[in-house]
């Protein structure tokens, strides 16, 4: 544990700035690969409902900096995984306990890493973002909790872990490329 919070300390102060001391951005394939099976599996064939996607949220994350793109992960993961934790409904009995606690283990490693390696800042969630999430669950307690709008929240979870696979991998890719172009070249003097 010590020497890896080294390792990452003397790294970041041998890397170029913008410094991505993001570890958890290379496992990040694994868990997001993980959750997005994982949520597939936990209940029946996932359908598709009438609930609107906000794609807007994702477009305006796109030409962001890196560090507001990764606190938007980070924020957003945050509020799918209280959707399910909702107080007053648990989801159907249907869905098979053991892999919905391993999908929301598997969300929560991912928070915690990020907020572990990547994300310093403890400010709530922006306001628009937290207001959608909260529409969203509000729609369990309009239908008492119902199977199918738990169906929904799911279906629009395995949107919205799409959306951030994608955003993740372009905020690796443009890291990669930022280090390919700042690293030096031996035949260069
Ligand atoms: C997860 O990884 C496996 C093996 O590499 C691959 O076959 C599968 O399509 C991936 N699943 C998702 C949801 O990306
Ligand atoms: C749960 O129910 C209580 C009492 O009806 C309500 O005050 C609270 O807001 C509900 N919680 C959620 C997350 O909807
Ligand atoms: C991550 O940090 C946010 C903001 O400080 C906090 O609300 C959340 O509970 C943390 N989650 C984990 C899993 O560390």
């Amino acid at each position: 544990m010590f020497s890896w919070t080294v390792l990452l300390f003397v790294l970041c102060g041998v890397l170029p700035a913008p410094c991505l001391c993001c570890d958890w951005l290379k496992h990040y394939g694994h868990h997001s690969n993980k959750s997005l099976t994982l949520i597939r599996l936990m209940g029946d064939k996932l359908t598709k409902s009438q609930v609107s996607f906000p794609n807007h949220f994702y477009r305006r994350i796109q030409n962001a900096q890196v560090e507001s793109q990764l606190v938007f992960v980070r924020d957003s993961l945050d509020l799918i995984l209280g959707l399910y934790n909702h107080d007053n409904f648990s989801v159907p009995v249907t869905w098979d306990t053991d892999k919905k606690e391993h999908f929301l283990m598997s969300i929560y490693r991912q928070i915690d890493g990020l907020n572990k390696t990547c994300v310093t800042t403890h400010r709530p969630a922006d306001i628009k973002l937290r207001n959608y999430y909260r529409k969203l669950g509000s729609t369990l307690a309009r239908t008492g909790g119902s199977t199918a709008s738990w169906e929904e929240i799911r279906w629009v979870t395995k949107l919205h872990l799409d959306r951030l696979d994608l955003l993740v991998s372009s905020i690796k890719a443009s890291a990669e490329a930022s280090k390919r172009r700042s690293t030096p070249r031996h035949s260069q003097h």
